[in-house]
């Protein structure tokens, strides 16, 4: 029999039965089918894609056209987990018709099931309007790497009171608009926790502590695919870069010395 199809639905359930949320990014086929096949809960096909695999300093210049061309590869390689498309900067902050239209191409076009939208109170409107035409929203609160100029830099978020009691606020808004679920970036582990218990959706942390309903991180990062700057929240759960390098390298000297191809691998 099929594994069960994970939805927004199965998403919340977690939550109501103390099961912990797992989500973590994916920006191409290969990969989803790995995460899929292992079971993860949530594919983000996050707009971290611009960072990680573009080669860009931010997300900003990230586009719908990145995004879709990105989500339609690991949806189709997705059977089983709920995939979630990043809207990018400026896909849905322009006009609401805008944004409706959008969110939609993601779910009519690209396969995925729900979208995520970094922002609080100022997004209430839109999510509400988003969610009435039958799309599910993920919120994303604290860090919002879309407004990095606006926050002066990649900065854990919520430290002093008016900032934490302005997160909690905010997560019960976007909660009240219609989110099934809500991202916390970079934001203290006891205002996560806080945060968590105040909402019934679920929160999924990301450098947010264990308090939250679930996790998420980015894939290139776990997988330790990157020798440069790693964020303190990052566990590395393998280190790919080493063992890429050492392939490449064995490759290169075989190629060189003639032992590749040898008889096995010839035709
Ligand atoms: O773009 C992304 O990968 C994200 C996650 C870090 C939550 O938004």
């Amino acid at each position: 029999m099929a594994e069960q199809k994970i939805t927004t639905s199965v998403i919340r359930e977690k939550k109501i039965k103390g099961e912990k949320i797992t989500m973590l990014t994916a920006y191409d086929y290969a990969t989803a089918i790995v995460l899929d096949e292992s079971g993860v809960d949530i594919i983000l096909v996050g707009d971290s894609l611009g960072m990680v695999v573009l080669g860009y300093d931010s997300t900003l210049p990230v586009t719908m056209e990145d995004m879709l061309h990105h989500t339609k590869a690991v949806a189709r390689g997705t059977k089983r987990a709920l995939v979630i498309a990043d809207m990018p900067f400026l896909s849905y902050q322009v006009s609401t018709e805008e944004a409706l239209r959008n969110a939609g191409k993601f779910l009519k076009e690209a396969g995925a099931q729900g979208v995520k939208l970094e922002g609080g109170r100022e997004i209430a409107d839109l999510i509400r309007k988003i969610t009435s035409i039958g799309i599910p929203v993920m919120a994303h609160l604290g860090l919002t790497p879309q407004s990095v100029h606006q926050l002066g830099g990649y900065k854990i978020q919520g430290k002093d009171d008016a900032t934490a009691k302005k997160l909690i606020e905010d997560a019960k808004i976007v909660e009240e608009a219609g989110a099934f679920s809500v991202v916390l970036e970079c934001v203290p582990a006891a205002l996560a926790g806080k945060i968590s218990q105040a909402i019934a959706i679920p929160t999924i942390g990301i450098g947010a502590g264990v308090d939250c309903d679930g996790q998420v991180l980015v894939i290139n990062d776990m997988l330790g695919m990157f020798e440069r700057f790693t964020p303190k929240f990052v566990k590395k759960y393998c280190n790919l870069n080493a063992q890429m390098k050492e392939g490449v390298k064995k490759y290169i000297d075989e190629v060189k010395s003639g032992a590749f191809p040898d008889e096995e691998h010839s035709i």
